[in-house]
């Protein structure tokens, strides 16, 4: 479908324009299940990067779906469509000059892998972040109501209830609640990006 198009390059390199802001963009993959506590942890990074100098951005999976994926069910097919929305959106922000921080459940490994390479493509880093929250805590948690919903029988295809959730076999990142509370989670992903 882009076999008429040609694209139109800038008039200055990725260089110049992150050294106007002093710093280079990234992409933050957060994978985990529905009230693992990505978007809180996400947060938190994004207020301490910002604090910090940085410019960074959450792009959150929930606040997508609201517009840009709006059109999108959570049937396998629509998450990878999703996901791959996500991941270029992501990469834009990236190139420039963002910390493009992404709290998506994103349940597959191929999902997860189709984004590392849009934005590796593109040269770019890409820093997977698994939340790693036991089930059993999320549902106890339950913040929108969804696990009940979903135990009820009132939501079909719930990640983690009647849907599948392959976790990261080697993200660059895994936290667990021993890592202690969202902003100490937050800190540990501010060390990985500073090494
Ligand atoms: S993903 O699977 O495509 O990566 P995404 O992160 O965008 O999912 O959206 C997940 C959010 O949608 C959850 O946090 C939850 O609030 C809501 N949701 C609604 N239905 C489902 C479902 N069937 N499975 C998982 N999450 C759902």
């Amino acid at each position: 479908m882009t076999e008429n198009v040609v694209r139109h390059l800038g008039h200055l390199s990725r260089e110049e324009r992150w050294e106007a802001l002093g710093a280079g963009g990234a992409v933050v993959w957060f994978t985990g299940l529905s009230g693992s506590g990505k978007s809180t942890v996400a947060y938190e990074a994004e207020r301490a990067l910002v604090a910090a100098g940085r410019f960074a951005v959450v792009l959150d999976g929930d606040n997508l779906r609201h517009g840009l994926n709006s059109d999108l069910g959570f049937s396998a097919e629509d998450r990878t469509e999703n996901l791959r929305r996500v991941a270029e959106v992501a990469t834009l922000f990236a190139e420039s000059g963002a910390i493009a921080i992404v709290p998506v459940i994103s349940p597959y490994r191929s999902q997860r892998d189709a984004a590392r390479r849009t934005v590796e493509a593109a040269e770019l880093r890409f820093v997977e972040v698994h939340v790693d929250t036991p089930i059993e805590l999320c549902e106890q948690r339950d913040p929108k109501g969804l696990y009940a919903k979903a135990r009820a029988g009132e939501i079909r295809g719930f990640t983690g209830i009647d849907d599948p959730y392959e976790a990261p076999e080697v993200p660059e990142l895994r936290l667990t609640p021993a890592d202690g509370d969202p902003s100490q989670q937050a800190a540990r992903l501010l060390a990985l990006l500073a090494a």
